[in-house]
Protein backbone atom coordinates (compact mmCIF):
# COMPACT_ATOMS: atom_id res chain seq x y z
CA UNK A 1 0.00 0.00 0.00
CA UNK A 2 1.22 3.62 -0.35
CA UNK A 3 1.15 6.21 1.77
CA UNK A 4 2.35 8.98 -0.64
CA UNK A 5 1.90 12.62 0.82
CA UNK A 6 1.87 14.24 -2.65
CA UNK A 7 4.33 17.10 -3.23
CA UNK A 8 5.67 19.41 -0.16
CA UNK A 9 2.13 19.87 1.13
CA UNK A 10 0.19 18.02 3.25
CA UNK A 11 -3.90 17.51 2.44
CA UNK A 12 -6.49 14.86 1.71
CA UNK A 13 -8.91 14.03 4.46
CA UNK A 14 -7.54 11.89 7.11
CA UNK A 15 -9.00 8.64 8.74
CA UNK A 16 -10.97 9.09 11.84
CA UNK A 17 -8.58 8.38 14.63
CA UNK A 18 -8.89 4.72 15.00
CA UNK A 19 -8.10 4.10 18.74
CA UNK A 20 -8.80 6.71 21.55
CA UNK A 21 -7.68 6.45 25.07
CA UNK A 22 -10.12 5.80 27.55
CA UNK A 23 -12.27 8.71 29.66
CA UNK A 24 -11.56 7.04 32.89
CA UNK A 25 -7.73 6.27 32.04
CA UNK A 26 -7.39 10.09 30.97
CA UNK A 27 -8.47 11.19 34.24
CA UNK A 28 -5.93 9.17 36.59
CA UNK A 29 -3.44 10.67 37.99
CA UNK A 30 0.09 9.40 38.47
CA UNK A 31 -0.03 7.51 42.20
CA UNK A 32 3.19 7.57 43.87
CA UNK A 33 5.81 5.78 42.43
CA UNK A 34 6.25 3.18 45.70
CA UNK A 35 3.19 1.95 44.34
CA UNK A 36 3.89 0.17 41.19
CA UNK A 37 5.01 -3.16 40.66
CA UNK A 38 7.93 -2.72 39.21
CA UNK A 39 10.65 -1.08 40.01
CA UNK A 40 11.71 2.71 40.79
CA UNK A 41 15.52 2.29 39.17
CA UNK A 42 16.00 5.42 36.55
CA UNK A 43 17.82 2.81 34.02
CA UNK A 44 14.51 0.59 34.41
CA UNK A 45 12.63 0.20 31.22
CA UNK A 46 10.32 -2.39 29.91
CA UNK A 47 12.98 -4.39 28.89
CA UNK A 48 14.04 -5.09 32.37
CA UNK A 49 10.16 -5.70 33.43
CA UNK A 50 10.29 -9.21 34.50
CA UNK A 51 7.86 -11.43 31.51
CA UNK A 52 5.75 -12.23 34.46
CA UNK A 53 4.41 -8.66 35.08
CA UNK A 54 4.81 -7.93 30.91
CA UNK A 55 0.55 -8.51 30.67
CA UNK A 56 0.36 -6.00 33.19
CA UNK A 57 2.52 -3.62 31.28
CA UNK A 58 1.06 -3.90 27.85
CA UNK A 59 -2.91 -4.75 28.96
CA UNK A 60 -3.60 -2.14 32.55
CA UNK A 61 -3.05 1.55 32.78
CA UNK A 62 -0.35 0.23 35.19
CA UNK A 63 1.90 0.61 32.35
CA UNK A 64 1.13 3.79 30.74
CA UNK A 65 1.40 5.18 34.58
CA UNK A 66 4.85 3.55 34.69
CA UNK A 67 5.63 5.14 31.71
CA UNK A 68 4.66 8.50 32.87
CA UNK A 69 6.65 7.86 36.24
CA UNK A 70 10.03 6.97 34.21
CA UNK A 71 8.98 10.05 32.03
CA UNK A 72 9.39 12.64 35.04
CA UNK A 73 12.46 10.85 36.69
CA UNK A 74 14.31 11.21 33.13
CA UNK A 75 13.85 14.67 32.74
CA UNK A 76 14.57 15.47 35.94
CA UNK A 77 17.69 13.58 36.09
CA UNK A 78 18.79 14.27 32.23
CA UNK A 79 16.99 17.70 31.33
CA UNK A 80 19.50 17.82 27.99
CA UNK A 81 19.16 14.41 27.34
CA UNK A 82 20.45 10.90 28.69
CA UNK A 83 23.32 11.69 25.96
CA UNK A 84 24.89 13.81 23.34
CA UNK A 85 23.93 13.47 19.74
CA UNK A 86 25.05 14.47 16.28
CA UNK A 87 22.52 15.09 13.26
CA UNK A 88 23.62 13.49 10.06
CA UNK A 89 23.05 15.07 6.34
CA UNK A 90 23.02 13.86 3.27
CA UNK A 91 21.91 16.19 0.16
CA UNK A 92 18.80 17.40 1.81
CA UNK A 93 17.71 14.77 4.03
CA UNK A 94 18.63 14.97 7.91
CA UNK A 95 18.47 12.29 9.95
CA UNK A 96 18.77 13.94 14.13
CA UNK A 97 18.74 11.32 17.18
CA UNK A 98 16.72 12.95 20.08
CA UNK A 99 17.24 11.35 23.47
CA UNK A 100 14.65 10.53 25.55
CA UNK A 101 13.55 8.68 28.85
CA UNK A 102 16.51 7.29 30.34
CA UNK A 103 17.63 5.50 27.85
CA UNK A 104 15.52 5.82 24.43
CA UNK A 105 16.13 7.53 21.14
CA UNK A 106 13.33 9.26 19.35
CA UNK A 107 14.21 10.76 15.80
CA UNK A 108 13.10 13.18 13.30
CA UNK A 109 13.59 12.77 9.82
CA UNK A 110 13.79 15.42 7.63
CA UNK A 111 13.44 16.98 4.37
CA UNK A 112 15.39 19.85 4.46
CA UNK A 113 14.39 21.46 1.76
CA UNK A 114 10.70 20.86 1.61
CA UNK A 115 10.69 21.30 5.57
CA UNK A 116 8.85 18.49 6.16
CA UNK A 117 9.15 16.26 9.35
CA UNK A 118 8.55 12.54 10.11
CA UNK A 119 9.37 11.80 14.28
CA UNK A 120 10.01 7.76 14.67
CA UNK A 121 9.14 6.63 18.12
CA UNK A 122 8.46 10.25 19.74
CA UNK A 123 8.32 9.06 23.36
CA UNK A 124 8.50 12.33 24.91
CA UNK A 125 6.73 15.05 22.86
CA UNK A 126 8.26 17.39 25.00
CA UNK A 127 11.91 16.79 23.73
CA UNK A 128 10.36 16.02 20.04
CA UNK A 129 8.30 19.10 19.92
CA UNK A 130 11.52 21.21 20.89
CA UNK A 131 13.52 19.57 17.92
CA UNK A 132 10.80 20.65 15.91
CA UNK A 133 10.71 24.22 16.40
CA UNK A 134 14.44 24.36 16.74
CA UNK A 135 14.65 22.72 13.56
CA UNK A 136 11.54 25.31 11.83
CA UNK A 137 9.70 22.19 10.38
CA UNK A 138 6.06 20.51 9.75
CA UNK A 139 5.48 17.34 11.39
CA UNK A 140 3.31 15.52 8.88
CA UNK A 141 3.69 12.05 10.22
CA UNK A 142 4.44 9.51 13.21
CA UNK A 143 6.22 6.27 12.26
CA UNK A 144 5.91 4.08 15.67
CA UNK A 145 7.82 0.68 15.44
CA UNK A 146 5.58 -0.85 18.23
CA UNK A 147 2.85 -0.43 21.48
CA UNK A 148 5.49 -0.04 24.11
CA UNK A 149 4.62 3.34 25.65
CA UNK A 150 8.65 3.97 26.11
CA UNK A 151 7.83 4.30 21.84
CA UNK A 152 4.84 5.02 21.36
CA UNK A 153 3.96 7.51 24.74
CA UNK A 154 4.15 10.90 22.72
CA UNK A 155 1.25 10.36 19.98
CA UNK A 156 -1.36 11.72 21.83
CA UNK A 157 0.41 14.71 22.27
CA UNK A 158 2.55 15.44 19.46
CA UNK A 159 -0.97 14.57 17.14
CA UNK A 160 -3.30 16.61 19.15
CA UNK A 161 -0.56 19.30 18.36
CA UNK A 162 -0.13 18.52 14.90
CA UNK A 163 -3.61 18.41 13.74
CA UNK A 164 -2.84 16.86 10.09
CA UNK A 165 0.10 14.58 11.54
CA UNK A 166 -0.48 10.73 10.90
CA UNK A 167 0.25 8.30 13.20
CA UNK A 168 1.48 5.36 11.27
CA UNK A 169 2.32 1.72 12.82
CA UNK A 170 0.85 -1.99 12.85
CA UNK A 171 -2.90 -2.60 13.42
CA UNK A 172 -1.78 -5.73 15.38
CA UNK A 173 0.06 -3.96 17.67
CA UNK A 174 -2.54 -1.61 19.66
CA UNK A 175 -0.42 1.73 18.97
CA UNK A 176 -2.39 4.70 20.21
CA UNK A 177 -3.74 7.07 18.18
CA UNK A 178 -2.94 5.47 15.09
CA UNK A 179 -4.29 6.67 11.98
CA UNK A 180 -2.87 4.69 8.77
CA UNK A 181 -2.30 0.84 9.97
CA UNK A 182 0.74 -0.21 8.00
CA UNK A 183 1.43 -4.16 6.33
CA UNK A 184 4.64 -5.15 5.40
CA UNK A 185 6.50 -3.52 2.46
CA UNK A 186 4.15 -0.81 2.84
CA UNK A 187 6.15 2.74 1.76
CA UNK A 188 5.01 6.05 3.25
CA UNK A 189 6.11 8.81 1.27
CA UNK A 190 6.91 11.91 2.44
CA UNK A 191 8.40 14.94 0.25
CA UNK A 192 11.95 13.24 -0.80
CA UNK A 193 11.99 10.55 1.60
CA UNK A 194 10.38 7.18 0.86
CA UNK A 195 10.10 4.83 4.08
CA UNK A 196 9.29 1.10 3.61
CA UNK A 197 7.84 -0.93 6.66
CA UNK A 198 8.73 -4.10 7.24
CA UNK A 199 7.45 -6.50 9.68
CA UNK A 200 9.82 -7.68 12.28
CA UNK A 201 7.69 -9.47 14.97
CA UNK A 202 9.12 -11.33 18.01
CA UNK A 203 9.71 -8.35 20.56
CA UNK A 204 5.98 -7.19 19.89
CA UNK A 205 3.37 -9.47 17.56
CA UNK A 206 3.54 -6.12 15.85
CA UNK A 207 6.68 -4.71 15.55
CA UNK A 208 8.21 -3.14 12.51
CA UNK A 209 11.14 -1.55 11.68
CA UNK A 210 11.29 1.10 9.20
CA UNK A 211 13.88 1.58 6.41
CA UNK A 212 14.53 5.26 4.73
CA UNK A 213 15.69 5.05 0.91
CA UNK A 214 18.74 6.55 0.23
CA UNK A 215 18.78 6.14 -3.54
CA UNK A 216 16.25 9.70 -3.66
CA UNK A 217 18.90 11.37 -1.97
CA UNK A 218 21.74 9.47 -3.02
CA UNK A 219 22.82 8.76 0.61
CA UNK A 220 23.05 5.86 2.74
CA UNK A 221 19.47 4.23 3.95
CA UNK A 222 18.61 4.08 7.01
CA UNK A 223 17.35 1.97 9.29
CA UNK A 224 14.97 2.76 12.64
CA UNK A 225 15.14 -0.94 13.63
CA UNK A 226 13.00 -0.17 17.27
CA UNK A 227 13.37 -3.00 19.57
CA UNK A 228 14.16 -5.29 17.27
CA UNK A 229 18.14 -4.91 16.60
CA UNK A 230 20.16 -2.45 18.85
CA UNK A 231 23.90 -1.92 18.51
CA UNK A 232 25.27 -5.31 19.41
CA UNK A 233 21.95 -6.48 20.61
CA UNK A 234 18.64 -7.53 19.88
CA UNK A 235 15.19 -7.14 21.64
CA UNK A 236 13.47 -9.33 23.98
CA UNK A 237 11.25 -11.76 22.56
CA UNK A 238 7.93 -10.82 24.44
CA UNK A 239 5.22 -11.64 22.01
CA UNK A 240 6.38 -14.27 20.06
CA UNK A 241 8.89 -17.92 19.62
CA UNK A 242 13.03 -18.15 18.80
CA UNK A 243 11.83 -19.11 15.26
CA UNK A 244 9.89 -16.05 14.78
CA UNK A 245 12.19 -13.48 16.36
CA UNK A 246 14.88 -15.06 14.40
CA UNK A 247 12.97 -14.80 11.22
CA UNK A 248 12.93 -10.77 11.86
CA UNK A 249 16.71 -10.83 12.44
CA UNK A 250 17.09 -12.34 9.22
CA UNK A 251 15.07 -9.63 7.37
CA UNK A 252 17.26 -7.14 8.46
CA UNK A 253 20.32 -9.09 7.81
CA UNK A 254 19.55 -8.76 4.18
CA UNK A 255 19.53 -5.06 4.07
CA UNK A 256 23.06 -3.67 2.40
CA UNK A 257 26.12 -3.55 4.65
CA UNK A 258 26.18 0.15 4.19
CA UNK A 259 22.74 0.89 6.00
CA UNK A 260 22.82 2.85 8.89
CA UNK A 261 21.56 1.77 11.97
CA UNK A 262 19.12 3.76 14.06
CA UNK A 263 18.09 1.83 17.14
CA UNK A 264 15.42 2.27 19.62
CA UNK A 265 17.74 2.22 23.09
CA UNK A 266 21.55 3.52 24.04
CA UNK A 267 22.73 -0.30 25.02
CA UNK A 268 25.77 -0.43 22.88
CA UNK A 269 28.01 -0.78 25.91
CA UNK A 270 26.91 -3.53 27.99
CA UNK A 271 25.26 -5.46 24.81
CA UNK A 272 29.61 -5.53 23.68
CA UNK A 273 30.67 -6.37 26.92
CA UNK A 274 28.04 -9.52 26.74
CA UNK A 275 29.49 -9.67 23.53
CA UNK A 276 32.91 -10.42 24.78
CA UNK A 277 31.41 -13.06 26.98
CA UNK A 278 30.20 -15.24 24.24
CA UNK A 279 33.20 -14.53 21.84
CA UNK A 280 35.80 -13.20 23.44
CA UNK A 281 38.40 -14.15 20.22
CA UNK A 282 36.23 -11.18 17.90
CA UNK A 283 38.86 -8.35 17.13
CA UNK A 284 36.03 -6.46 15.35
CA UNK A 285 34.18 -6.25 18.77
CA UNK A 286 36.79 -5.46 20.40
CA UNK A 287 37.98 -2.50 18.47
CA UNK A 288 34.14 -1.38 18.96
CA UNK A 289 34.09 -1.91 22.54
CA UNK A 290 37.15 0.35 23.05
CA UNK A 291 35.30 3.47 20.83
CA UNK A 292 32.16 3.10 22.39
CA UNK A 293 33.90 3.22 25.94
CA UNK A 294 35.70 6.69 24.68
CA UNK A 295 32.02 8.07 23.18
CA UNK A 296 30.43 7.12 26.52
CA UNK A 297 33.36 8.72 29.16
CA UNK A 298 31.35 11.64 27.41
CA UNK A 299 28.32 10.82 27.51
CA UNK A 300 28.04 10.97 23.50
CA UNK A 301 25.94 8.42 21.60
CA UNK A 302 26.97 5.65 19.76
CA UNK A 303 24.60 5.82 16.83
CA UNK A 304 24.38 4.89 14.11
CA UNK A 305 26.41 1.63 13.54
CA UNK A 306 25.83 -0.13 10.19
CA UNK A 307 24.71 -3.30 9.01
CA UNK A 308 28.09 -4.51 7.92
CA UNK A 309 29.24 -3.66 11.63
CA UNK A 310 26.64 -5.07 12.86
CA UNK A 311 27.27 -8.51 11.47
CA UNK A 312 31.00 -8.60 12.42
CA UNK A 313 29.82 -7.93 16.31
CA UNK A 314 26.74 -8.78 17.08
CA UNK A 315 26.01 -12.13 18.78
CA UNK A 316 22.36 -11.89 17.77
CA UNK A 317 23.13 -11.88 14.19
CA UNK A 318 25.48 -14.48 14.11
CA UNK A 319 23.93 -17.48 14.82
CA UNK A 320 25.06 -19.07 11.33
CA UNK A 321 28.90 -18.93 12.52
CA UNK A 322 30.48 -22.31 13.47
CA UNK A 323 32.56 -20.66 16.70
CA UNK A 324 28.91 -19.08 18.20
CA UNK A 325 27.64 -22.38 17.39
CA UNK A 326 30.97 -24.53 19.09
CA UNK A 327 30.86 -21.97 22.06
CA UNK A 328 27.02 -22.37 23.06
CA UNK A 329 25.57 -25.17 21.03
CA UNK A 330 24.53 -28.51 23.10
CA UNK A 331 26.96 -30.29 21.09
CA UNK A 332 26.06 -33.22 18.22
CA UNK A 333 23.34 -35.45 19.47
CA UNK A 334 23.21 -39.23 20.09
CA UNK A 335 23.05 -39.95 16.68
CA UNK A 336 26.21 -37.59 15.63
CA UNK A 337 24.34 -34.46 14.07
CA UNK A 338 24.74 -31.06 15.41
CA UNK A 339 21.36 -30.90 17.15
CA UNK A 340 21.44 -26.89 17.51
CA UNK A 341 19.01 -24.91 15.10
CA UNK A 342 19.83 -20.98 14.97
CA UNK A 343 17.02 -20.18 16.66
CA UNK A 344 17.46 -22.89 19.68
CA UNK A 345 21.06 -20.73 19.99
CA UNK A 346 19.09 -17.62 19.66
CA UNK A 347 17.10 -18.70 22.64
CA UNK A 348 20.36 -19.31 24.39
CA UNK A 349 22.04 -16.43 23.60
CA UNK A 350 18.71 -14.57 24.92
CA UNK A 351 18.82 -16.42 28.63
CA UNK A 352 22.87 -16.07 28.76
CA UNK A 353 22.24 -12.32 27.92
CA UNK A 354 19.22 -11.79 30.44
CA UNK A 355 21.70 -13.49 33.04
CA UNK A 356 24.33 -10.85 31.81
CA UNK A 357 22.38 -8.33 32.86
CA UNK A 358 21.24 -9.49 36.12
CA UNK A 359 24.74 -9.98 37.80
FE1 LIG B 1 9.80 -2.39 23.47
Amino acid sequence: MDHSLPGSSVHGVFQARVLKWGKAGRKRTDPSPLSLPFCNSIICSINDVPPRRYSLYTRTWLGYLFYRQQLRRARNRYPKGHSRTQPRLFNGVKVLPIPVLADNYSYLIIDTQARLAVAVDPSDPQAVQASIEKEGVNLVAILCTHKHWDHSGGNRDLSRRHQDCRVYGSPQDSIPYLTHPLCHQDVVSVGRLQIRALATPGHTQGHLVYLLDGEPYEGPSCLFSGDLLFLSGCGRTFEGTAETMLSSLDTVLGLGDDTLLWPGHEYAEENLGFAGVVEPENLARERKMQWVQRQRMERKSTCPSTLGEERSYNPFLRTHCPVLQEALGPGPGPTGDDGCSRAQLLERLRQLKDLHKSK
